[in-house]
């Protein structure tokens, strides 16, 4: 077994550098990692160790590690275990065309994976297997198992204020399948047309289409859904992110909410609410979801990804009876059933409190790094405007409508800055203004105003190049 390698390695942080000290231990961590001199698997330094040796405080070097342990270059379970990752994040990469590693990346739709609460989590998969029946490997019910379904059903109800019982709930391999199915089930129903925010998550498009459904575009504007386009759209079923809009951040006002939920009643149609990160509202309490209004006419779509991790698949919806049969049905001819082991690690997961600790824990961490980006692009880049309310683990910036979207996303990726634009959450791309969907989970805020300050000189070098063209013609 090696030992933790030798602090000495390491370029000692010079408090004089003008750097983070963090971010030079980060630096001076990666580059031993990238060049070789660390093997995959070497146990590194605890903080504490770390930071006797080097004469600077364990919050540096746990910042450190959590930044790295994000990038894929250590594997983190708390300061004393971190070892350099087994597979380096540029072979992980391999195949893709560009390997270069972000040195920044604003991914709008991941949790902070560092904070990811492993040791619960495996303490929660221990007892439920342990505590497991015999049964519960065999071939389970295809709604869920049923201890997962009665937890769900009461933290829903407690957290979100959702109307659900045991039986209107089915576990789905995140909130992707949960909507295929219900897709699926409305054409098979003879539903032809399904309304879509627009812009909105550029994954719900495709999702309806493959199934046979028209997506038909309506647009957001500061309220939410606009519920008259809505009506006067033809279409017989929509999706809605009621709570925190994807992208933009809006909050689905009272008075569209009655509307939406008169229309559904009046056409006798099927609103799927998407509430996929909605337990994270930092200027004041989550608003309860629509479904509490109308669980006849709505569905209710909840995910683990951001409240967790993505790469857990685990989603849920609660339905209304008149579908209940038929989506579940759906989820039968797909896989039979999600994981058991997983569901019963959630069940025990949530009902001794782990989630609701998480979410206390995450809540004034995201709070503060959505901070720090706002302040950052007050500072770098003032001419962006911030939308939507403070919630979620993104926000949209707007960018002036004469500087090109496209070209700011190309000058980022020069800089190593990974980040995406408001283009693709839109219908027609083209009618899209310019604007940036930056995530702020998972950057430590330092990251986050550095990162920032890359993207405001990639705008004003779109800005020369596009002043230079000018000045060319
Ligand atoms: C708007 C929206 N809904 C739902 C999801 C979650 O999907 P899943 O539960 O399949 O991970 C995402 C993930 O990015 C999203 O952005």
């Amino acid at each position: 077994v090696r030992g933790p390698v030798d602090v000495t390695l390491f370029v000692p942080p010079d408090r004089h550098a003008g750097t983070a000290l963090h971010v030079q231990l980060e630096a001076s961590i990666r580059d031993a990692v990238r060049e070789g001199r660390l093997p995959p698997g070497t146990p590194l330094p605890s903080s504490r160790t770390f930071a006797e040796e080097l004469g600077i405080s364990r919050g540096v070097v746990v910042e450190a590690y959590a930044q790295l342990a994000a990038e894929g270059h250590v594997t983190a379970r708390g300061g004393s275990s971190t070892r350099v990752a087994e597979v380096p994040p540029a072979a992980r990469a391999a195949g893709a065309a560009d390997v270069r590693v972000p040195r920044y990346d604003f991914h709008p739709y991941v949790p902070d994976l560092a904070a990811f609460p492993a040791d619960v989590w495996l303490r929660s998969t221990t007892r439920a297997v342990r505590h497991a029946p015999f049964g519960a490997l065999g071939y389970s019910p295809t709604p869920g198992v049923p201890q997962l379904r009665t937890v769900l059903a009461t933290y829903l109800g407690r957290a979100r204020g959702v109307a659900a019982s045991e039986d209107r709930v089915l576990v789905c391999n995140g909130h992707t399948q949960g909507f295929a199915l219900v897709c699926r089930v409305l054409r098979a129903r003879g539903t032809r047309r399904i309304a879509l925010e627009d812009p909105g998550f550029f994954l719900h498009r495709d999702i309806a289409g493959r199934a046979g459904l028209e997506p038909v575009p309506v647009p957001v504007d500061e309220d939410g859904l606009d519920v008259e386009r809505l009506a006067a759209s033809g279409a017989e079923a929509t999706l809605v992110t009621a709570a925190h809009q994807s992208p933009t951040g809006a909050v689905l006002s009272p008075r569209r909410r009655q509307a939406l939920i008169a229309w559904a009643r009046s056409t006798d149609a099927l609103v799927v609410e998407d509430d996929y990160d909605a337990e994270f509202r930092f200027d004041r309490d989550p608003v309860g979801a629509l479904q509490a209004a109308a669980p006849d006419h709505v569905i209710y779509a909840g995910s683990a990804s951001k409240i967790l991790a993505p790469a857990l698949r685990l989603g849920w919806l609660v339905l209304p009876p008149s579908v209940r049969d038929d989506v579940v049905a759906e989820k039968e001819l797909d896989d039979l059933a999600t994981p058991a082991l997983e569901q019963l690690t959630l069940a025990e997961f949530i009902s001794r409190g782990a989630l609701d600790r998480h979410l206390r824990r995450m809540r004034p961490h995201y709070r503060s790094r959505r901070r720090a980006l706002v302040r950052a692009l007050g500072r770098h880049l003032p001419e962006a405007r911030v939308v939507g309310v403070p919630a979620g683990l993104h926000l949209l910036a707007l960018l002036p409508p004469d500087v090109s979207e496209d070209a700011v996303l190309a000058a980022a990726g020069e800089r190593r800055v990974a980040v995406r634009g408001l283009g693709p959450t839109r219908f027609d791309p083209a009618a899209a203004p310019p604007g940036l969907m930056l995530g702020y989970a998972s950057q430590p805020e330092e990251m986050l105003a550095q990162g920032v300050s890359e993207l405001a000189g990639a705008v004003a070098a779109v800005r020369r190049g596009e002043e230079s063209a000018a000045r060319a013609r």
